[in-house]
């Protein structure tokens, strides 16, 4: 067995991490895809864009339901069943909070294999939840189980996570209409349910619940064992592909794991469709006034034409285990090697390394001298100097978006999924960039080249994350998907 084939060492180490790190890095950590941002100038700018950018908003609330009968109908439709109990609280809270009404179509895919399986078995979904709550009271494994009971929230286990104080006061705002539910939230930022559901026979699989031991599986490196149970990235979306499975950390060696291979309803902030089956809810991460959240010393004064034209990032050797040479095709290792090419376009360097992510078969003094990692970190807010930025998630865009920073992400917003990418649209809100990072510098050109086109996008980006992703906008998607989650454990009670 591996060093890393238990769980409470994992555990440990784990723990021991997020203790260290603050937690955005270990977000990225984990992603390691990255993705480019176009830093923002104030708002009163002579541009077009941003006017458009808000017409664009202003359409999308004007196209969504204006009563609960339209809601409940729209609904039906989307979803070939009727809204769950207490749809018509959750449409008087999502009015009252002026969030979306119709565009939860992740939802719907995250559950449907769940209402699928309820018409073999009604008492699947809760015997799952069961089964996975005996586990988590016990041994933890990074995930945490709670009730709401007559309309409150409460924890029923003592188990740590990153996110044991911010979900109580999360769920409390909207937690007098939830029905009585138990569930078990996945306080890592990555996804633990290996099972794809577009495997052929899979939903025989998830009747016949085999694995051993759920939440245990750490294989190590993870590479191979990627390909073997065929969790396969592409690189580009059409045409012909390659993968980009050797292009990315997480799917090289992952700094976390601890999976399990059965259908297990988790709460988790991110996935990789299709080959994992979390439920995503939004992460705490997310809300304005999280601890989590990068702070900025002050806003964002530069504006767009101040601004330099080039790509700034700084961050940690994060992304995945250092493992031989893996991490040369770590993106953010890769990120350097193009940057000291391409000078003009780009300033660029890692500013620490975590060595915590170097354990056997890594010679991290070895990697600082190659890239230069000398633990030099600048003020955060020097990204106001530059237009263009990367990130790995639209996590961190909102944060810089929202310091007056504007998103343009990564087709890893098509491998990592997150609850808000269909809301998001490449070309229109961020610059995607493939997993590879190949056509890096080709898009940095053209940015430089176009930049009136690039600033629109920047304040479309901006825009969207100052109206769209809300805090409240999360409260709307948390409820959402708890009645979802209470009306597929009730079936069981009613199936009798
Ligand atoms: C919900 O839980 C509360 C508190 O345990 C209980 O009093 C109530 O009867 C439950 N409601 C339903 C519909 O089961
Ligand atoms: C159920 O799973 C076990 C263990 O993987 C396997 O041996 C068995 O054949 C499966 N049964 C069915 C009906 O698929
Ligand atoms: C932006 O604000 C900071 C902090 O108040 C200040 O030090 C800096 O000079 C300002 N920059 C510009 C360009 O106004
Ligand atoms: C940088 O340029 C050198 C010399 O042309 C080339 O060998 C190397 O592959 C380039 N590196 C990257 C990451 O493009």
């Amino acid at each position: 067995m591996g060093r890393f084939a238990t769980g409470a060492r994992r555990s440990g180490w784990i723990g021991r991490l997020r203790r260290r790190w603050p937690p955005w890095y270990i977000l990225l950590a984990v992603l390691g895809f990255l993705s480019l941002v176009i830093v923002a100038s104030n708002r009163q700018s002579p541009y077009s864009g941003v006017f458009t950018a808000q017409a664009r908003i202003d359409a999308l609330y004007a196209r969504q339901s204006s009563t609960l009968t339209q809601a409940m109908s729209r609904y039906s439709l989307r979803n070939n069943r009727a809204p769950p109990p207490m749809y018509s609280e959750w449409y008087k809270f999502a009015r009252a909070h002026s969030c979306l009404i119709d565009e939860y179509d992740q939802i719907s895919r995250d559950f449907e294999p769940f209402y699928q399986l309820a018409q073999d078995d009604p008492a699947y979904f809760k015997k799952m939840v069961e089964a996975g709550s005996v586990k988590v009271k016990k041994d933890g494994n990074g995930m945490k189980t709670g009730v709401f009971a007559g309309g409150k929230f409460s924890f029923t286990d003592e188990q740590g996570t990153l996110y044991t104080s911010d979900w109580p006061q999360t769920f409390a705002r909207f937690e007098s209409f939830m029905p009585n539910m138990s569930l078990i939230l996945n306080g890592r930022d990555e996804p633990r349910v290996i099972f794809n559901y577009r495997q052929p026979d899979m939903r025989l699989k998830a009747l016949n619940v085999s694995d051993p031991t759920p939440f245990e599986l750490s294989p190590h490196p993870t590479a191979a064992f990627y390909k073997e149970i065929q969790c396969l990235i592409p690189n580009r979306a059409s045409g012909f592909t390659e993968l980009a499975n050797d292009a990315s950390a997480f799917m090289l060696y992952s700094s976390s794991t601890q999976f399990t291979t059965d259908l297990y309803p988790i709460l988790s902030m991110t996935k990789i469709s299709p080959c994992f089956a979390d439920i995503l809810v939004p992460s705490e991460f997310y809300y304005s006034d999280s601890y989590w959240v990068p702070r900025y010393a002050y806003p964002n004064n530069i504006t767009w034409t101040d601004k330099t034209p080039k790509l700034y990032w700084r961050g940690m050797s994060s992304g995945g285990w250092v493992y031989d040479d893996n991490y040369h095709a770590f993106p953010r290792f890769r990120v350097v090697d193009i940057g000291r090419n391409h000078t003009d376009l780009m300033d660029v360097a890692l500013s620490s390394f975590h060595d915590s992510l170097c354990g056997e078969h890594c010679d991290g003094d070895a990697v600082k001298a190659e890239y230069n990692i000398y633990g030099a970190s600048a003020p955060r807010e020097e990204v106001y100097k530059y237009k263009y930025s990367l990130t790995s998630t639209a996590t961190r865009s909102r944060g810089a978006t929202l310091a007056s920073c504007a998103a343009a992400r990564s087709s890893s917003s098509t491998v990592f999924a997150e609850y808000f990418n269909d809301w998001l649209r490449p070309y229109e809100h961020y610059i995607p960039v493939l997993p590879d990072l190949s056509d890096l510098v080709e898009k940095l050109e053209w940015a430089t080249t176009h930049d009136a086109e690039a600033h629109a996008i920047q304040q479309a980006g901006q825009a969207f994350s100052e109206r769209v992703l809300t805090d409240a906008q999360n409260d709307c998607y948390f409820s959402a998907v708890f009645l979802e989650w209470a009306r597929l454990q009730a079936m069981a009670d009613e199936a009798l």
